[in-house]
């Protein structure tokens, strides 16, 4: 059969046919929103590279989750850009440090809305890596994953729906989930950035948490862009040492890996729509170069078509309250 028989556009032709064909479906239930919280009282300080972000301090933080859960949007992942950094992450450990303060913060003010703490040491270091570093500057693999461990043990302990590593050291997973278990927290989930590439498209992101690396770059422990069957390799790892969901980070370019990650995986996908995506598509609008909310909403289809379940996005109390609306 083939055309005059066949018309692809008989089930195109309007509205309510495009929309009962429809493969792909957003949802508000699959948004999670990112929140970075800093020290102070009423601190509301806008990331210029962000148009519409800001870092907050913990009591204005409380008031976005609130708007954020009102919306309709699930989850908030949690980032600490603390004052106080030094080569031990100590900031991250304190039981009363910034993140655990932020968490215990929003979980009282919003118990419905599902926190997701960021896991990583380069917020709260002093040379802004992901991992401890060893004089001659190498990356000390195996004693990071014990402070790992012990950060994410202090964020379900302040109370944290849920743990994501974000630093891409080998074994942290299983170090994590060990610290968890021992402590009595079986039951908080490991989201893991199981692959997380050395992304340009990062770059808003470190104004906004304070992170870049002072010296050298994320490459001996991000993953190359190149490479698609390590990416399988990894998450494969991250599930056998514990991880409940699986992360691809960045997501648009990235959608092959999202595409072969979901065909291997049984966990969760979840794909991280990163700060240079956002900064791309808010640039372009202000310039009145593209339709920001067509382009927001094909990109988001377009990650989801790609296979993740789940969607992390600066863009998501917008887009739940369009989709609501
Ligand atoms: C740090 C971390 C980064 C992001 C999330 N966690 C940046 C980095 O690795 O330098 C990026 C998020 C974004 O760009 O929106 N561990």
């Amino acid at each position: 059969m083939s055309f005059p028989n066949v018309r692809a556009r008989r089930t195109r032709q309007t509205d309510p046919w495009r929309r009962m064909v429809r493969e792909t479906r957003l949802s508000p239930d699959a948004l999670i929103y990112p929140l970075f919280v800093v020290p102070g009282k009423g601190v509301r300080h806008p990331v210029s590279s962000m148009p519409g972000i800001s870092q907050l301090s913990v009591d204005e933080a409380v008031k976005d989750a609130r708007a954020v859960a009102e919306a309709g949007v699930p989850a908030v992942l949690l980032f600490a850009a603390p004052e106080e950094k030094d080569a031990r992450a100590s900031a991250a450990l304190d039981p009363h440090g910034l993140a655990a303060a932020a968490i215990t913060a929003i979980k009282s003010a919003c118990p419905s809305l599902l926190v997701w703490a960021d896991v990583c040491l380069c917020g709260a270091t002093d040379h802004g890596h992901c991992g401890h570093v060893l004089p001659g500057g190498a990356i000390d693999n195996d004693s990071s994953i014990q402070t790992l461990a012990q950060v994410a043990l202090n964020y379900a302990r302040a109370g944290a729906d849920a743990v994501a590593p974000s630093d891409m050291m080998d074994g942290r997973v299983q170090a994590i989930r060990q610290a968890l278990d021992r402590d009595g927290f079986a039951m908080t989930p490991i989201v893991s950035y199981a692959a997380k590439y050395a992304s340009s498209f990062y770059g808003p992101f470190r104004e906004a948490a304070e992170s870049a690396p002072a010296f050298g770059d994320r490459r001996s422990y991000q993953m190359d862009p190149a490479n698609a069957r390590e990416a399988v390799r990894e998450v494969s790892l991250d599930i056998e040492e514990g991880a409940d969901l699986v992360m691809v980070k960045p997501a648009g370019p990235y959608l092959d890996i999202i595409r072969r990650v979901r065909e291997t995986v049984r966990v969760p996908v979840v794909a991280y729509q990163v700060s240079g995506e956002f900064s791309l598509i808010k640039a372009a609008a202000e310039r009145g170069w593209i339709d920001e909310r067509a382009a927001v909403l094909e990109t988001l289809t377009g990650i989801q078509r790609a296979g993740a379940d789940l969607i992390i996005t600066y863009f998501a109390p917008e887009v739940a309250r369009w989709l609501r609306a």
